[in-house]
């Protein structure tokens, strides 16, 4: 019960720190899956072939808009959310499995982390 407890208390503390993404920290599937997101809700199958991306209206479902998105992180310099890409593919930056990358940077340097 209280290891139950502590864990859930964990998962509380990582959800909302701002803690750069480490090789221990949990990726953002799993994140998600804390928070009850299923495989499906993200991949629109149960089981996701090698190779398949999330498409962004997945995301958008519950992400709203990028408009919405630039809103949140209107503070951060460039805001990744607004750029003169337009509206990229949510997993260019935001890896499920794995570390994700500030695709700019394929082209800029900017001092930018994606969780
Ligand atoms: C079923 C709903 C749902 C879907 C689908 C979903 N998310 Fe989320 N996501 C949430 C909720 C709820 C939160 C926590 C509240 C918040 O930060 O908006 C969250 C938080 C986040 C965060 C910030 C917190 C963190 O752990 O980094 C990012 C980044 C994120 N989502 C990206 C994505 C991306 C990219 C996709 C598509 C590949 C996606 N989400 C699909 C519900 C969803
Ligand atoms: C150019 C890279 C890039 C792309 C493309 C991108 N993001 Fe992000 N996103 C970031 C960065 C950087 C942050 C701030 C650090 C973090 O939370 O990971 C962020 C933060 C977020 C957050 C947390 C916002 C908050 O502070 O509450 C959510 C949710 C999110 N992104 C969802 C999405 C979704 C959904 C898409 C596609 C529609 C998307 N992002 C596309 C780079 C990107
Ligand atoms: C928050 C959204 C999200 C959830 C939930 C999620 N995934 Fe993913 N998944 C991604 C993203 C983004 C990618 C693109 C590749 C990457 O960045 O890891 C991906 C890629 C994949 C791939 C292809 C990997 C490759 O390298 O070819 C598989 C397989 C997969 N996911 C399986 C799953 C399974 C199984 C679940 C449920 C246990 C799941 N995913 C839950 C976002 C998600
Ligand atoms: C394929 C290469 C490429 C990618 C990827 C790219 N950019 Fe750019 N970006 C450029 C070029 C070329 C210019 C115009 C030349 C300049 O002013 O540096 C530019 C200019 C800019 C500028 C204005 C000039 C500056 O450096 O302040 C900003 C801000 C910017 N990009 C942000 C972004 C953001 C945010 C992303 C990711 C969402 C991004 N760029 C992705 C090539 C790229």
């Amino acid at each position: 019960m209280r290891n139950t407890m502590l864990a859930a208390l964990a998962a509380i503390a990582l959800l909302g720190s701002s803690a750069v993404f480490s090789a221990d920290a949990p990726a953002l599937a799993d994140r998600h899956a804390k928070m009850g997101v299923k495989c499906e809700q993200c991949h629109a199958v149960k089981t996701p072939a090698a190779g398949t991306r999330p498409k962004n209206e997945a995301c958008l479902a519950c992400h709203q808009s990028y408009e919405a998105l630039a809103a949140k992180t209107a503070k951060l310099d460039p805001n990744p959310h607004k750029s003169h890409l337009g509206n990229v593919r949510c997993a260019d930056c935001h890896s499920g499995h794995a570390q994700s990358r500030l695709m700019c940077n394929d082209c800029h340097k900017f001092d930018l982390k994606v969780k």
